[in-house]
């Protein structure tokens, strides 16, 4: 099973948008997906609502344990999030998550949400993924920010040495404002290697289908119809960059 965290300690940047589009883009790929929601404020839990539950986040935390799901072909199940989850740096939770996101099994793949913080459970999930992802929002030139991401993802990478960086995923990406089209390019020339080539515009689409909790080519408007297609050609390069290009 392959584990892809989707990780920015900024609110705010799509980090549930994508998680949840990359969950239903590989379950209609015919692929099994876990959703795993580590954030207490339980967005992705929200739009996963019409999906089975498979457990719960806060019982992984508190144990160390993973829940035994088996999913059929195409099918999401949802680790749902709670109110009660710790926004923690304690020790022991960071090693209980690892422990519990490294034990979960049964899926092709596992996508986990996380909070806007870099705490124990965020750790925790990255030393047992395989990938991580990092939406960027390109309102403000945020240097700080996109450093905070990398740093965070090279103290990871001492440990879980065989993790790998996709990059950042330009996101919420308003092509209509020059400020953001400069900030892009700048983004694009100080990180030159690390920049997904592929932006996710402002939709109002992606909106409508994380309310809905839906794949966002079942949204039956013109952006709808913009968005699946801008959506599916990054998910190409995303199939690729994890080793299931064909
Ligand atoms: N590409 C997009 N276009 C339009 N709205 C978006 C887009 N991505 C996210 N949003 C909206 O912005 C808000 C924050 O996005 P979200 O994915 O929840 O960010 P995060 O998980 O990083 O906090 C949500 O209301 C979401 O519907
Ligand atoms: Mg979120």
């Amino acid at each position: 099973m392959k584990k892809i965290v989707v990780v920015n300690n900024k609110g705010g940047v799509g980090k549930t948008t994508v998680a949840s589009q990359l969950a239903f883009h590989l379950a209609e790929a015919g692929h099994s997906v876990i959703a795993v929601d580590l954030d207490g404020q339980k967005n992705l839990t929200s739009v996963m609502h019409g999906q089975r539950i498979g457990g719960q986040t806060l019982h992984m935390i508190e144990t160390g344990e993973a829940p035994s799901i088996e999913l059929q072909p195409g099918e999401i199940v949802l680790v749902e999030s709670s109110d009660e989850l710790p926004v923690s740096t304690d020790d022991a939770i960071l090693q209980r998550s690892a422990q519990a996101i490294a034990e979960l099994d049964g899926a092709d793949f596992c996508i986990i949400d996380t909070p806007p913080t870099f705490s124990a459970t965020v750790y925790g999930a990255l030393l047992s993924a395989d990938f991580m992802i990092s939406p960027i929002e390109l309102k403000k030139f945020s240097l700080d920010g996109i450093e905070a991401v990398l740093k965070a993802f090279v103290q990871v990478q001492e440990i879980n040495e065989h993790i790998q960086f996709l990059g950042l995923l330009p996101s919420r990406f308003d092509a209509v404002k020059q400020s953001e089209r400069d900030t892009l390019q700048m983004v694009a020339e100080s990180y030159a290697n690390l920049i997904i080539p592929h932006a996710i515009r402002n939709r109002i689409a992606y909106e409508a289908a994380s309310a809905e909790g839906m794949h966002v080519r079942e949204v039956a408007t013109a952006s709808g119809k913009e968005a699946a297609a801008e959506f599916k050609a990054f998910f190409q390069w995303f199939m690729t960059a994890i080793g299931e290009g064909n």
